[in-house]
Order: structure tokens, then C-alpha cells, then sequence
């Protein structure tokens, strides 16, 4: 029964404050139409050009010139069979364009910007520019069913499908994203470029293009290289400070609707940094992406392109099934706690793939979750054992590590939730071929416990016991360790009352700045009403390198129930933002005029 007072959404861990927002169930999205109801009749005949960032509204200017005729950087090879599909996304001025170009000349994809075909077509004059002029003038969204048509039209060409493609400004509605849905055209990875608006503001006013070569330039950022370019740039119309400001305005009231049919495949990336900067953020990630696609397409998991019934599923995230159901029947069904540690270890191997060295797994499912009665240590232990040897069948030699007894004389003793894991991790099936003793070891936590052998160390539950602090223990193994990735699965570092004053080795300040300094790889927990566990409400959901997912759990007539996305966050959502989410409030983010939407 759901409790019919004011009540409020509390995670199953301690560390979320109960707070007092009631719940609703009406719909959280914002309104997903873009600004314009007119509807229009159009049969769009695709140019046989290729533009990019052209220039409509240049005195004179007729011709569809390439922005950068000469690319200078080396080209990555992409095999035709597998062509990346990449979404980029951002406020008007992020540095979509900009580096859309840069992407292009690296990775070889069609690059297809709605604003630069809109362009072309009110530059040759036809019925469509006429139509789109005026709302473009005017810093609007052009009406989705043009837009609409002009996309798919290039998105069946055979360049597409051989080079890969690279949408650039669209969707920019909810209808936009609904529409490619419908057509199961989904891209690889959604790019999110995070700029504050007082940049873009700027960007957009300084704006100045060469209607001969089609560059960007601006007029502090990037000025011109000559005198004579400098006489012929032209300014866009819709770069007025004025104009700037209602699209941004716009993007904001669209943007958060698009985000949650993308969040699984979803990466922000700060576009405030110098253009060369973000690109290599760009390039690593598409790299990593085209990587992974290659060897799912090796696997037999994901077939090339043209050979799928649904030749658009998402690669970087596409093993995630949705959250599964009936996470209240205890104890868990081996599928799900499989479920959840193949989920945990999607997200690590990605983070360490990636290079992160300080990582965390915070797994709250009840049977993982100390402050519920059905904890279950083995299920912990399964966690450890699949992430342990996944690293060792990549033949790196891993660690794991259980701290021992800490303190002296009375005070010894350590975390009831571990006493005896060690002695399971010894006795646990390490698979047929040995590797535990060669690849895999068991240790303790400190710094002597790091070998030089040693290239990667997963740490169990490191823990704080009454009295007894493991910050000291756990800094100087991390200093060991170097730059080689040490995870820790579930750890609780929080404060405990100290009856020796032990806890305070360390100042308290620094032991909250040493935990905050690993970053989480994987995080989920379930969220229930403020002081109950029953029933589950929702879920929280995050896999590196995405964003933070709030989910709510919706029962369907069948008597099942499902999960259905609320919102995302690039940040962990704090309690607030989880009641808003279920309010169907619009987020603090969205509601200040700058940081990221
Ligand atoms: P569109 O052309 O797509 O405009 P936009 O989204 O507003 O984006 P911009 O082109 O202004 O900016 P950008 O992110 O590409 O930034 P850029 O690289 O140029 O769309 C125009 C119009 O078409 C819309 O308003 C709408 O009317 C219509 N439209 C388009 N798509 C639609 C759709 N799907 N549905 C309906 N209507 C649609 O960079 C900007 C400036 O910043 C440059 O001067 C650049 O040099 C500089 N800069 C870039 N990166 C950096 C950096 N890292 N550091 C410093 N400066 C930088």
C-alpha cells in the first residue's frame, strides 16, 4: 500500500537524508514540443549537395562552400562494416560546428547539421528556406515536420550508411527524438557539450563567418588570419544578443525531454575548455566507442550494418536491458544478481579503460545492502569474483583485498559484515585454470600489500569500525598503488563514533576529501518513501560514463511493473533533486541561468 501522507523518497542507504517532499505521479517531463504548432504539407527532395555551415544569409553568396576545404589531421581508420553513428548536442554556440569539423576529419562521418541544410535551402531559395527563414530569423525552432523530412531523407543516402553519420542539432524536440525512435535510428553515443551561458552568450555575439571558405572565426577568440578576410566576414542574423538569448531559451525548455530518450549512451563534456582540448575529450571517446563496436561485431553480438533487423542499437550501452523487476523478492533470482554484475562490471571496465585509477562501486540492491535485514556476504563475494576475473581474462594481475583485524588490545576486531570474507575468498571456486594464486591474489588493506606485480587491486568493503579508522590504511595502500586502479566495492567511510578518539588520525575534513576522491564507476540504488522499504519507488542508476538516472517504477495492469526514466543528472542527485524529479519539478540546474541542462 502506498502511503497516502506527505511523505518523501529516501535511498536504501543512510547517507540519503529524508527529506519532506511528497510525491506525485503526474508526468516529469517538460512539454516536448518545440516552439512552433504550424503544421505543414511537405515532400522534401534532398539537395544533391553537401553542405556544411553554410552561409544563407551572406549578400551575394549563392554557392555551398565546405567550411574547411583542406583537412590537415590524420584520418582514423573506420571499416566500412561498422560505422560510428554519433549524436552532438549543446546550447546555440557550444562548439557543435566547430567540432563537428574536427570530428569529421578524424573519423571520416557524413556530417549532417539542420541548421547548416536549413541554411542551404533558404539560401537557393526554395519552398522550404521560404518556410524556415522566418522562424530561424527569429531564433526559433523551424516546425518539426520539416526538419523532420529533411533529416531522414539524408540519413537514407549511401554515404550515410558506408562513412557513419554525425547529426548535428537534431533532435531538438521531444517529437524530433520520437520521430528517429520510431525509425530505430539511434546513434552510438550522444555528445552533450556543457558551456555556461555567459560564454555562449559571447561566442554567438563575437560570431563571424567567411562567406568564401565557410570558417568560423570570432572576433576575440579566433580572429581572422588576414586583413582582406577580415573585411569580407558576415555576422548570422540570428546572432544578436537578443536572439541568442530566446534560443538558448528554447534549447533549455527542449533539452531535458531529448536527454532521457539518450541518457544510456549520454556523455557531457565540458565545451568551455580551448576547442583542441574538448576534441581530445571527443576523440578518446569515439575511439573507445568505435572499439567497442568492433569487438561486439567480432563477438556475433551486434551485426555490421545492413545485416541487422535494427541496424541503429546503441553499442556503448547496449548489454543494458532496463532495471530489472521484482527487486523485492528476497533472496534475489541468480538472473538478477547476474544482471547486476555484469551492470557493475560494464561500467568499471569502462572506467578503467579509460584510465581512471580511483574508483568506486556502490551496488544498494537489498541483498547487498548492509542496513537491510537480507544482506548476504556471498552475493558480495559472486560481485567480487566476477569483476576480479573479468580483469584477470584480460591478463592484468589483480588484487583483492579484505582489511584485517584493526586497533590493539580491546579494540581489536573489525567490521562485523566482514568478518570471514577473507577466509571465503580463499575457499571460493577461482575457475578451473588457477587463477587464483597467479592472476588473481588475496590481501589485506595497507601499503605493504601492493606488489610490484600487481596492475590492478579491488578492495571489499573497506570500512570504518567503531573506534577504528581504515582512512589511514587505505591513503597509503592508494599512494602505493601509484597510478595502477585500485576499486573499492562498497565501501563505507563515513565517520563512526570513536570511543579512543582512534577515528581521529586523521583530520575529519581530510578524510572526507581522501573518500570524495574516488570517482563512481557504477552506482544503483533502489528509493523507497522516507522511513519505509516497502514499496520500492524507484531506482537510481548510474554506469560510467554516463549520467546519473532516476527512475520511478510504475505497476502495468498485467500485474508486472516496469521502470520508466524521470531525469538525469551529470552530478549525483542529492535527495531534493530526487523529489523534484518525482514532482515533475524543473530541475535547480534548469532553473539557474547558467552550469549545465
Ligand atoms: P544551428 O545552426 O544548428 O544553430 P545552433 O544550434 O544555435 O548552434 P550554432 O551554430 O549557433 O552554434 P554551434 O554549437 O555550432 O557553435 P560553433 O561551433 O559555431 O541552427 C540554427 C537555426 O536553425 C536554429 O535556431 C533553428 O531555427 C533552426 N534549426 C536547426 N536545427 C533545427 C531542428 N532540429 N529543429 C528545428 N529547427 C532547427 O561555435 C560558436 C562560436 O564559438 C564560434 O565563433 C566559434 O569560433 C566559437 N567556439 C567554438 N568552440 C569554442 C571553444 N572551445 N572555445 C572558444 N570559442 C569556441
Amino acid at each position: 500500500m502506498l502511503p497516502t501522507s506527505l511523505s518523501s523518497l529516501h535511498a536504501t542507504t543512510s547517507s540519503s537524508a529524508p527529506s519532506l517532499f511528497p510525491l506525485s505521479t503526474s508526468c516529469p517531463y517538460p512539454s516536448s514540443s518545440s516552439s512552433c504548432s504550424s503544421s505543414f504539407s511537405l515532400s522534401f527532395q534532398p539537395s544533391s549537395h553537401q553542405p556544411r555551415r553554410l552561409l544563407s544569409f551572406a549578400p551575394n553568396f549563392n554557392t555551398h562552400i565546405r567550411r574547411n576545404s583542406k583537412p590537415k589531421v590524420l584520418k582514423v581508420h573506420c571499416s566500412t562494416s561498422e560505422p560510428l553513428k554519433v549524436m552532438i548536442s549543446g546550447a546555440p554556440a557550444s562548439g557543435k560546428g566547430t567540432q563537428c569539423e574536427l570530428m569529421v576529419n578524424k573519423f571520416g562521418l557524413v556530417h549532417i547539421s539542420t541548421g547548416d541544410l536549413l541554411r542551404a535551402e533558404v539560401s537557393a531559395g526554395t519552398d522550404i528556406g521560404e518556410k524556415a527563414k522566418e522562424f530561424m530569423n527569429a531564433g526559433r525552432l523551424v516546425p518539426d515536420e520539416i526538419v523532420a523530412a529533411m533529416v531522414t531523407a539524408r540519413l537514407s543516402r549511401e554515404d550515410v550508411k558506408q562513412k557513419g553519420w554525425l547529426l548535428d542539432g537534431y533532435p531538438r524536440s521531444l517529437a524530433q527524438a520520437e520521430s528517429l525512435e520510431k525509425l530505430k535510428i539511434r546513434p552510438d553515443v550522444y555528445v552533450v557539450l556543457d558551456v555556461p551561458d555567459e560564454i555562449l552568450i559571447d561566442r554567438c555575439v563575437g560570431r563571424r563567418l567567411d562567406p568564401v571558405t565557410g570558417k568560423i572565426y570570432h572576433i576575440k577568440n579566433f580572429p581572422p588570419e588576414t586583413e582582406e578576410i577580415k573585411a569580407r566576414l558576415i555576422t548570422r542574423p540570428d546572432d544578436t544578443e537578443e536572439k541568442v538569448k530566446s534560443r538558448l531559451e528554447i534549447y533549455k525548455q527542449n533539452v531535458e525531454a531529448i536527454l532521457s530518450t539518450y541518457s544510456n549512451i549520454m556523455k557531457t563534456i565540458d565545451g568551455s575548455r580551448p576547442k583542441e582540448v574538448v576534441f581530445e575529450e571527443i576523440y578518446s571517446l569515439l575511439s573507445e566507442v568505435q572499439k567497442d563496436k568492433v569487438k561486439l561485431i567480432k563477438s556475433g553480438n551486434v551485426k555490421p550494418e545492413g545485416e541487422s533487423s535494427s541496424n541503429q542499437a546503441p553499442v556503448y550501452q547496449d548489454k543494458w536491458r532496463g532495471i530489472p523487476t521484482r527487486l523485492n523478492n528476497i533472496p534475489h533470482s541468480r538472473e538478477i544478481r547476474n544482471y547486476f554484475y555484469d551492470d557493475v562490471l560494464q561500467g568499471t571496465q569502462r572506467a578503467v579503460n579509460d584510465g581512471r585509477m580511483r574508483l568506486k562501486v556502490e551496488i544498494a540492491i537489498p541483498e547487498l545492502n548492509p542496513e537491510m535485514d537480507v544482506y548476504r556476504i556471498g552475493t558480495l563475494m559472486e560481485l567480487v569474483r566476477v569483476l576480479a576475473l573479468s580483469f584477470a581474462d584480460d591478463g592484468k594481475r589483480v588484487k583483492v583485498c579484505v582489511q584485517g583485524s584493526m586497533g590493539q588490545g580491546a579494540l581489536a576486531g573489525m567490521p562485523l559484515q566482514l568478518s570471514g570474507t577473507r577466509k571465503i575468498l580463499e575457499f571460493m571456486d577461482w575457475g578451473d585454470y588457477g587463477a587464483l594464486g597467479t592472476f588473481i591474489k588475496i590481501g589485506s588493506i595497507g601499503a605493504r600489500e601492493v606488489e610490484e606485480q600487481d596492475d590492478i587491486f579491488i578492495l571489499v568493503a573497506p570500512q570504518n569500525a567503531v573506534g577504528n579508522c581504515i582512512i589511514d590504511d587505505l591513503k597509503a595502500m592508494t599512494d602505493s598503488a601509484g597510478n595502477r586502479p585500485v576499486i573499492l566495492v562498497n565501501p563505507r567511510l563515513k565517520d563512526l563514533p570513536g570511543s579512543s578518539g582512534i577515528m581521529q588520525t586523521m583530520g575529519r575534513e581530510k578524510r572526507l576529501e581522501y573518500a570524495a576522491s574516488f570517482e563512481n564507476c557504477y552506482s544503483f540504488r533502489l528509493l523507497y518513501y522516507a522511513g519505509t522499504q516497502y514499496p520500492i519507488m524507484g531506482a537510481l542508476r548510474m554506469s560510467y560514463p554516463y549520467r546519473y538516472e532516476i527512475y520511478k517504477r510504475v505497476d502495468q495492469p498485467s500485474g508486472g511493473e516496469k521502470y520508466e526514466i524521470l531525469s538525469t543528472f551529470s552530478e549525483k542527485p542529492s535527495s531534493d533533486d530526487i523529489n523534484d524529479a518525482f514532482l515533475g519539478k524543473p530541475r535547480n540546474q534548469a532553473k539557474k541561468a547558467s552550469g549545465f541542462w
